[in-house]
């Protein structure tokens, strides 16, 4: 799995991008209801980033804490109004006692950690009875749910998301065997984003280092991907047709509660 593996350092300045202010977010909505649903006063998210989820559920509680393998995006964690508790590790062995949270959660991050299992375990563990488990992101395996067109441009992203990516199905019932009980899987942000013709390429999710499907790419695969979508532009304009690139992206949350 390491070839697998994305130095978010190289990408840190760069990744708020992906959060314009204007933008509200479902997902952000979410958590911020189950941390009231739960009474949060200490909540803990893995592979946290650059913070922005952690600074919004602010509202909530001051106990905010974060944990992610990168120092690059720890010190851009550093920089958001919310005054944050954050450590360097990984999300198969987190550096906290057991029963210190009342909610723990991760946002497009559970395919970094490699066992996906581990990591559930991890956060039954460091939950106080009550508190609530929260996984949010895209769902590569569920079919017919989710089209994008980076998966059919780029050679071999949709196969590496599916080795990268628990089965959402797979992670309701590690959580259930793990200990968690109330679990449930809803969606809770539809992403549907069509792009007409040339503007396409001002996709910010189409640059190299937008996100880590792309990232992971060789200089020489993202080009090629490129390339694909150049010629399927030509071919559009030549035939007088017009094209469209599709973003329909399904966000799932995976819920459960130790009781
Ligand atoms: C797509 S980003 C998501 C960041 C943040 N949760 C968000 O939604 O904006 C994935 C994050 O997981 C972190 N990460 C990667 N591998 C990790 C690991 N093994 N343990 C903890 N964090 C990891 C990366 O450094 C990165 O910050």
């Amino acid at each position: 799995m390491n070839s697998l593996k994305l130095n978010y350092d190289k990408i840190a300045s760069d990744y708020n991008q992906r959060y314009p202010v204007a933008q509200k977010w479902e997902r952000g909505q979410a958590l911020l209801e189950l941390a009231q649903q739960v009474q949060a006063k200490a909540i803990l998210e893995v592979g946290s980033g650059t913070g922005y989820w952690l600074n919004l559920l602010q509202q909530v509680t001051n106990g905010l804490y974060g944990l992610d393998y990168s120092m690059g995006m720890i010190g851009q964690a550093k920089q958001q109004p919310a005054t944050l508790n954050l450590a360097q590790g990984t999300g198969t062995q987190l550096p906290f006692r057991s029963g210190t949270f009342d909610m723990v959660y991760c946002v497009d991050a559970i395919h970094h950690f490699g066992n996906h299992r581990a990591f559930i375990r991890e956060a039954y563990r460091l939950l106080k009875p009550n508190g609530a488990l929260a996984i949010i992101g895209h769902d590569p395996h569920s079919a017919g749910v989710s089209s994008w067109y980076i998966y059919k441009y780029f050679d071999t992203v949709y196969d590496t998301d599916l080795l990268r990516y628990p089965a959402g199905t797979s992670v309701t019932s590690w959580m259930a065997q793990d200990g968690f009980t109330g679990v449930s899987s809803q969606i809770v942000e539809m992403i549907n984003n069509t792009h007409v013709g040339n503007r396409v390429l001002q996709d910010p999710f189409i640059k190299h280092n937008a996100t880590s499907q792309l990232a992971l790419l060789s200089e020489e695969t993202y080009q090629a991907g490129m390339k694909h979508i150049h010629q399927a532009l030509w071919d559009a304009k030549e035939n007088d047709e017009k094209i469209t690139f599709r973003s329909d992206i399904h966000v799932k949350m995976f819920l459960g509660y130790k009781r």
